[in-house]
C-alpha cells in the first residue's frame, strides 16, 4: 500500500507531536499517559459537555475557519456528525452594516446543529450588536474571536491582539454577554508571545464576566501556525477555571486527541485543519473517544457522489461562478486523500466549467484508498 501525501503529512504531524508531548510530560506525572491507542479512551472527560441548556454531545468541536467553515461544509461535518460547528469569523462592524458576503459567514441555514457564530472586533458597540443579530438569527451559541493572529486583524488590535489588552478584551466580553440570552463562549490563544502567556488569567476574568466555554489555542499569537501546539500549556487554563476548556491544535485523528486531552486536562477538542477533505474526522474522534454513533465512511461511488454534492452545494451558496473558486480548496484536498494523479488534480481545478469539473471528479476520485484499505 502506498501512501497519499496528505496521509503522510498527516502521520508526520502526529508523530511529531507525540515526541514532543511526551517529553513535555516529563515535568508532569499526573498526564504520563499509556501508550496512545485509538479505541476507549474513557475517563478522560465526560462523555458531553452542557452550555446551558445546549449539549455538546460528543465534546468534539470544529473549529472556525475563515474561507473553509462556510455553511455548505458545516453542513457536511454536522451530517456525519459533530459536537458543535463554528462559523467563520464575522467582523462585527460588517455585520452590523448589512455586508452581504460578511452576513454570508454567519448563515445558518440549518437548525438541528448546534451552531455557534464567531464574531470579531474592537468595538463594543459593534460586538454587541452583531452579536443579537446573530442569536436573532438562530445561533445557539455567540463565540468571541481572541485568536486571530492575522496582521490585518491584530494591526486593527481586535482578534489576538485583545490579550495584549485584557481590561479592553474584559470590556468587550461583557458587551456581548449583556447584549444576548444565548451562552457566549471564547477562543483564544496561549498568550501574545512567551513573555506573555496570559491565558488563565484572562480565561478567570471571562468566566467571572459570564462567558461560558473557553477554547485554546496552543500556541502564541507570535508562533502562529509554526512549531507544534503546546498542549500540556492548556492545563493552566483548565486549572484556573471551572467552565469548560476545549483544547485546540493539530489535533488530526483519535490518537492526537486522547493526547491532546491527557496533556491539557481539558473537556473536548476542537478540530480544525485535520478536517480538510475528510469532513467525517469530528465523528470518527467521537467514536473513537466517546462511544458515539461511527460515521459510515463514504469509499468508491459514496465518496464521488459526497464530492459532488458538497460541490454543487457550494455552487448554488455562493452562485457558480465564485462556488467553483471556492471549491477548489475543498476538491484540492479530496484530491490529495484520494491520490488522484498530479495531472488530472491540475486539469480540475483549472478548469472552469462545472458540469466538466462534475464529469471528471468519479475518475479523478477513482484512487481513493479508502476503498480499498
Ligand atoms: C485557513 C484558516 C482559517 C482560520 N480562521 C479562523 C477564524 O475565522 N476564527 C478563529 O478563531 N480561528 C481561525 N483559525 C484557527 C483555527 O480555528 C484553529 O485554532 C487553528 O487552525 C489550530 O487548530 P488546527 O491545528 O486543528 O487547525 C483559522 C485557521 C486556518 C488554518
Amino acid at each position: 500500500m502506498h501512501l497519499s501525501l496528505f496521509a503522510a503529512h498527516r502521520l508526520i504531524i502526529v508523530q511529531m507531536h507525540i515526541s514532543v508531548q511526551i517529553e513535555g510530560l516529563t515535568t508532569l506525572s499526573s498526564t504520563k499517559s499509556p501508550p496512545i491507542e485509538g479505541g476507549n479512551a474513557q475517563g478522560l472527560s465526560a462523555l458531553s459537555l452542557s452550555i446551558a441548556d445546549i449539549t455538546l454531545d460528543p465534546p468534539v468541536l470544529l473549529a472556525p475557519m475563515a474561507g473553509i467553515t462556510d455553511l455548505p461544509f458545516r453542513r457536511l461535518v454536522a451530517r456525519f456528525g459533530a459536537g458543535l460547528v463554528v462559523s467563520e469569523m464575522v467582523a462585527s462592524q460588517e455585520m452590523v452594516e448589512a455586508k452581504a458576503s460578511v452576513r454570508a459567514r454567519a448563515e445558518l441555514g440549518f437548525g438541528e446543529q448546534a451552531t455557534a457564530v464567531q464574531i470579531a472586533g474592537r468595538e463594543a458597540h459593534w460586538m454587541a450588536e452583531a452579536a443579537r443579530i446573530a442569536a436573532g438569527q438562530g445561533a445557539r451559541i455567540i463565540d468571541i474571536n481572541m485568536g486571530c493572529p492575522a496582521k490585518k486583524v491584530t494591526g486593527g488590535l481586535s482578534g489576538s491582539a485583545l490579550m495584549r489588552d485584557p481590561d479592553h478584551a474584559l470590556r468587550l466580553i461583557e458587551a456581548v454577554v449583556g447584549a444576548v440570552d444565548v451562552p457566549v463562549t471564547l477562543k483564544t490563544r496561549l498568550g501574545w508571545d512567551d513573555d506573555c502567556l496570559n491565558a488563565p488569567d484572562l480565561a478567570k476574568r471571562a468566566e467571572a464576566a459570564g462567558i461560558q466555554m473557553v477554547t485554546i489555542h496552543g500556541r502564541t499569537r507570535c508562533q502562529f501556525y509554526k512549531s507544534v501546539a503546546d498542549w500540556p500549556a492548556i492545563r493552566a487554563v483548565k486549572s484556573a477555571v471551572t467552565i469548560p476548556v476545549i483544547a485546540n491544535g493539530d489535533i488530526i485523528d483519535a490518537p492526537s486527541a486522547i493526547q491532546a486531552l491527557r496533556c491539557s486536562g481539558a473537556d473536548g477538542v476542537m478540530v480544525g485543519r485535520g478536517i480538510q477533505g475528510a469532513p467525517w474526522l469530528l465523528a470518527e474522534i467521537g467514536h473513537a473517544l466517546y462511544d458515539t454513533r461511527a460515521p459510515v465512511l463514504p469509499t468508491g461511488q459514496d465518496f464521488t457522489d459526497m464530492v459532488a454534492d458538497h460541490y454543487e452545494d457550494m455552487l448554488s451558496f455562493y452562485g457558480t461562478a465564485l462556488g467553483a473558486k471556492v471549491a477548489r480548496k475543498h476538491l484540492g484536498w479530496y484530491m490529495d486523500a484520494a491520490a488522484t494523479p498530479r495531472d488530472l488534480h491540475k486539469r480540475i481545478l483549472t478548469e472552469p466549467e462545472p458540469t466538466q469539473v462534475l464529469a471528471l471528479l468519479p475518475v479523478a476520485l477513482a484512487s481513493d484508498l479508502r476503498a480499498v484499505a
